[in-house]
């Protein structure tokens, strides 16, 4: 059996689902890890507790190894909003984020500049939503310092291009919102220098799995301010407070969740041993067959159709009166997908089964022909 054979095998999800943009069934190897343990921490026994706890560790390395980067600029977060929160609150100068961005960066973005003078939001509001390197460079300003994006919209799906955006804002910070496509998009990580994500979608590792990327640029411009008691150098600060750690524990606040990071070391274990080339191309297959049958059942689609700007999110665009009758009609054949503003998102990933693809393919037909069979 392949790698990849051996990750596609950790899938036993029941057929009709396509919702892993919202969130990712837990893999075997996962749910085996959680309940072993959970056992070790109800010993008692100190050397149970310290090996679950390593397992932190182990996951800062394996997500480091991912992003191309160095483990120690990588800090555990309870999520991928809480990351971006210690990144933005610590800008200053021109933060650029789109409006259409999931909230995690637009409130995040304003509640940072209502609290600090010395950062402005410059929202603009791309065509499409789409956060294009063209879009980019058109909204840059001299005063902008800073880019906020999403790797894969949540809404469209559509996948940025970091190594462009990285081309056209020059040194400018680039912050990435990764969690809608770490794992199953081969990006060029390294052309950020903030990269948040959390486990619990598409690494199928549960909640609490949140993770951040700090770079040596990154550290040098952005304030760690909402730094914590554990994001100090040394050891537990006692009658004095320290300065903030020089490496990416600056940007945490108290020690992460050793139960969670078992489960996302687990996690980012399977998708090192299956390569995450290998999954994003099997993920891309599956959206393939997706934007296949919304074409064949005349059902208009906003994700683009080009391969290279598109992950595991296929999100389709029924005129008003046809929405509801979509819906109903992937509903009534057991499809689970994300209905919101008028669009109805489908996510599928590697392990997609083709009985999901024919629920799916029957849902949208009995649609086309105006009713149920
Ligand atoms: C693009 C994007 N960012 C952030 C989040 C929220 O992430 P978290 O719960 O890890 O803070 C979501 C959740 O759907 C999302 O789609």
């Amino acid at each position: 059996m392949t790698d990849l054979e051996q990750y596609l095998e950790s899938f036993d999800i029941e057929p009709g689902y396509l919702d892993w943009a919202a969130f990712g069934p837990l893999s075997t190897a996962v749910r085996a890890e959680s309940r072993a343990d959970a056992e070790l921490f109800g010993t008692g026994r100190r050397t149970s507790i310290e090996l679950v706890s390593s397992r932190a560790g182990e996951a800062r390395a394996l997500l480091a190894a991912l992003l191309d980067a160095d483990s120690d600029e990588v800090v555990l977060q309870p999520s991928t909003a809480y990351g971006l929160m210690q990144a933005i609150y610590g800008v200053r100068g021109g933060l650029l984020v789109s409006r259409a961005d999931f909230p995690s960066l637009s409130v995040t973005a304003a509640r940072a500049a209502a609290l600090c003078e010395e950062l402005t939001v410059q929202w603009f509001e791309p065509a499409n939503g789409f956060v294009s390197v063209d879009e980019v460079a058109g909204a840059l300003t001299d005063q902008t310092t800073a880019v906020a994006v999403s790797l894969v919209d949540f809404r469209t799906g559509y996948l940025t291009d970091l190594t462009g955006l990285r081309d056209v804002i020059g040194d400018r910070l680039l912050i990435v919102d990764a969690i809608q496509g770490f794992g199953v998009v081969d990006a060029d990580y390294a052309a950020a220098d903030v990269v948040c994500g959390n486990g619990y979608k598409w690494l199928r590792a549960g909640r609490g799995t949140g993770w951040a990327r700090f770079s040596e640029r990154a550290r040098a411009r952005i304030d760690p301010v909402l730094s914590g008691f554990a994001g100090v150098a040394g050891g537990l600060a006692m009658d004095e407070v320290p300065p903030p750690a020089p490496d990416a524990r600056a940007f945490q606040v108290t020690a992460p969740d050793q139960l969670a990071a078992s489960r996302l070391a687990t996690a980012l274990g399977q998708v090192q041993a299956a390569g995450v080339a290998e999954i994003a191309a099997a993920v891309a297959d599956r959206a393939d067959q997706v934007l296949f049958l919304a074409e064949r059942y005349g059902i208009p689609v906003v994700t683009p159709v080009e391969r290279e700007r598109r992950a595991g999110i296929v999100a389709l665009a029924p005129s008003a009166t046809d929405a509801a009758p979509l819906a109903a009609a992937l509903a009534n054949r057991g499809v689970v997908f994300t209905a919101r503003s008028g669009l109805i998102r489908l996510s599928a990933h590697a392990g997609t089964g083709e009985d999901t693809l024919v629920l799916l393919g029957d849902a949208m037909a009995e649609f086309a022909a105006g009713g149920s069979w």
